[in-house]
């Protein structure tokens, strides 16, 4: 099934989608945009934070069962993701279940991640931020904080993964994949974005709304 009004942004780590969605923030009106992200700031999320820091070390398949449940809550909560898409908002996720099938589908298999995230709700449309994994290492290695997924071998890897498991799950689900050339400025890859985003009529909506005011 398709959430309308539900956009996603995926990429390996360093690909900007970050700063996208901070941007974005910006740009949109509070009152019709919810900018939101996975791993969740909800306790599950913080759980997996912490893992992903390498402060609490837990099975890949752990990881996968922890990513499927911070899910659930990010999207049926009362102020989860479906609540505010039916009240016609644009909802943009940094990360859903596309991560998943990438990063844990490498240590767990692709079946078993698949199954977990299999009754979750498609988006519209989803956002592939491409950039080749060595100029992504240029950029996360200038953080002070790194997660241990964050080396080059295993970002080549994700960058392989993202190629293949990508079309096949927006072909599955019936989702708009639109790739954005993230090796751009900053500024080139937000017009890139608002590109992308202007097809939908909920974006046609709130900007129709905002020049009536
Ligand atoms: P990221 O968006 O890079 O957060 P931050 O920039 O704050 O560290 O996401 C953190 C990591 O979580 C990233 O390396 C990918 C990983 N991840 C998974 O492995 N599986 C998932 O299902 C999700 C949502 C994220």
């Amino acid at each position: 099934m398709i959430l309308q009004n539900f956009v996603v942004l995926e990429g390996t780590d360093g690909s900007g989608t970050t700063t996208q969605l901070e941007l974005l923030q910006k740009k949109l009106p509070a009152s019709s945009f919810v900018a939101t992200f996975e791993p969740t700031k909800g306790p599950i999320g913080k759980l997996l934070r912490e893992s992903l820091r390498g402060k609490i070390p837990l099975e890949p398949k752990t990881l996968a069962y922890l990513f499927a449940a911070d899910r659930q809550e990010h999207l049926y909560a009362p102020e989860g993701i479906v609540s505010h898409c039916q009240q016609q908002k644009l909802v943009i996720s940094d990360r859903y279940v596309p991560s998943s099938l990438v990063y844990q589908g490498l240590f767990c298999g692709d079946e078993v991640v698949a199954q977990l995230n299999q009754d979750f709700p498609y988006p519209e449309l989803l956002l592939y931020f491409r950039l080749p994994p060595e100029i992504a290492a240029g950029r996360y290695e200038q953080r002070s904080e790194r997660d241990i997924y964050e080396r080059l071998d295993f970002q080549k890897k994700i960058h392989q993964r993202y190629e293949t498991v990508l079309p096949r799950y927006c072909e599955k689900g019936g989702t708009r994949c639109i790739v954005i050339d993230a090796t751009k400025s900053i500024a080139e890859v937000a017009e890139e974005v608002w590109r992308a985003l202007s097809h939908m009529p909920i974006l046609k909506t709130i900007c129709e709304a905002g020049t009536s005011q």
